[in-house]
């Protein structure tokens, strides 16, 4: 003889497992004999105690009890059995004369049917076999709510690959865009890191949130990416520039603001970029947008922008320390500078602005000691650039 098939434990066709709980024996073989002759599998005790006990294991479509009986009521033995396997369909079974309290038991969703007794077989029986299609039915719904559950959260779980994924995309263009950037302007790069902190502090000193916040990070990192598309004799030049290259370079916020564009996920910041140039009052480049005209991340940005090139070395003078950039940032305000920004900027603490400074150091000194070319080879920023547009 073939060995049985192995696999779970579950049998392919469900039984029809029924629980029959009566005092009385008479009843209960009674009962169990109708069922067995219908095809169902009875399972019968006499105490509800015993019965529930067995549910788990039993685990049947259907449960009848005796109303009934001595250890406890059949309406508060079903209550339990709800409580314990909700997909499993109740029918109370009981006598002419209690007829009414049961019917209360079906008005309040205890019981699925009653049976009267003493019982009509075919009744009976066409009762049992409506109330195991209704367990077979809520068992399904079950089902079928578990599988969509699991589904979601698979989605979900796949959704935040796909968004960490993205981040890692963005990162890799923002970062390719700098170190592009930083092969014309040496200075850009850390420059560019520093005031996109800056901003976003100063951004969320006035209450703003995310997503704007990383908008505003991202205009401020690219403020200045536009020069990339300016001629290093203008960009590079040591003296001063002559009307005609000071046009050129005066045209990098839209070059900026068009090379975005071209980048789903960066167009928001690209108006931070366009107007990194205005001022507050209107004498700024290109549109000589005024007061509110201009995007409040633009606002933020002159001011950390301010900030930095005051408190960093340039070329042809020192840093100058915090109160120089403070005092500076004060008397523009209401003229360069959005005075409410201006008075965000005043509430941060110093040491938060120190320590972004410092942050920044500390990465770009672990990384000039960690790559011996830390503007990246040529090589390394196409593949950023490549990877990201793959995104
Ligand atoms: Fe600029």
């Amino acid at each position: 003889m073939d060995a049985p098939p192995s696999g779970p434990s579950v049998p392919a066709v469900p039984i029809d497992r029924v629980l029959v709980v009566d005092d009385d024996d008479l009843i209960l073989r009674a009962l169990a004999r109708i069922l067995e002759g219908a095809g169902f599998e009875p399972r019968c005790y006499r105490e509800p105690e015993k019965a529930l006990g067995a549910l788990a294991q039993d685990a049947p479509l259907v449960v009848i009890s005796d109303y009934m009986m001595p250890e406890m009521d059949g309406i508060s033995f079903l209550k339990q059995v709800r409580a314990r396997l909700p997909s499993a369909v109740r029918v109370l079974c009981t006598a002419a004369e209690d007829f009414q309290v049961a019917a209360q038991a079906v008005n309040s969703g205890e019981v699925f049917r009653i049976v009267s007794k003493p019982w009509h077989q075919q009744e009976l029986l066409a009762t049992v076999s409506q109330a195991a299609e209704a367990s077979r039915l809520r068992r399904e719904n079950e089902r079928l709510t578990r599988e969509v559950q699991r589904q979601n959260a698979q989605l979900r779980d796949a959704n935040l690959r796909l968004d960490e994924i993205v981040r890692q995309r963005t990162q890799a263009l923002l970062e390719g865009l700098i170190a592009a950037l930083d092969y014309r302007d040496a200075e850009t790069q850390w420059h560019s890191r520093r005031v996109s902190l800056y901003a976003r502090r100063l951004a969320q000193q006035l209450g703003i949130q995310e997503p704007e916040l990383t908008v505003i990070e991202h205009g401020a990192l690219l403020h200045d990416i536009g020069k990339i598309g300016v001629r290093d004799r203008v960009l590079l030049k040591p003296g001063p520039l002559s009307p005609e290259e000071w046009t050129e370079m005066k045209r990098h916020p839209e070059l900026g603001w068009a090379l975005l564009q071209r980048v789903d996920y960066l167009r928001p910041a690209s108006k931070v970029v366009m107007q990194h140039q205005e001022k507050w009052d209107g004498t700024g480049y290109p549109a000589r947008l005024a007061g509110e005209a201009i995007v409040i991340g633009a606002r933020i940005f002159h001011v950390v922008d301010t900030l930095d090139a005051i408190t960093s070395d340039r070329p042809y003078r020192r840093a100058r320390p915090f109160p120089d950039a403070r005092a500076e940032i004060v008397r523009c305000a209401g003229t360069q500078f959005d005075p409410k920004v201006v008075d965000a900027f005043l509430a941060v603490p110093e040491v938060e602005w120190d320590r972004i400074r410092l942050d920044v150091e500390t990465v770009a000194v672990l990384s000039a000691d960690l790559d011996p070319a830390p503007r990246g080879s040529p090589e390394e920023l196409v593949q950023a650039l490549a990877g990201a547009a793959r995104a």
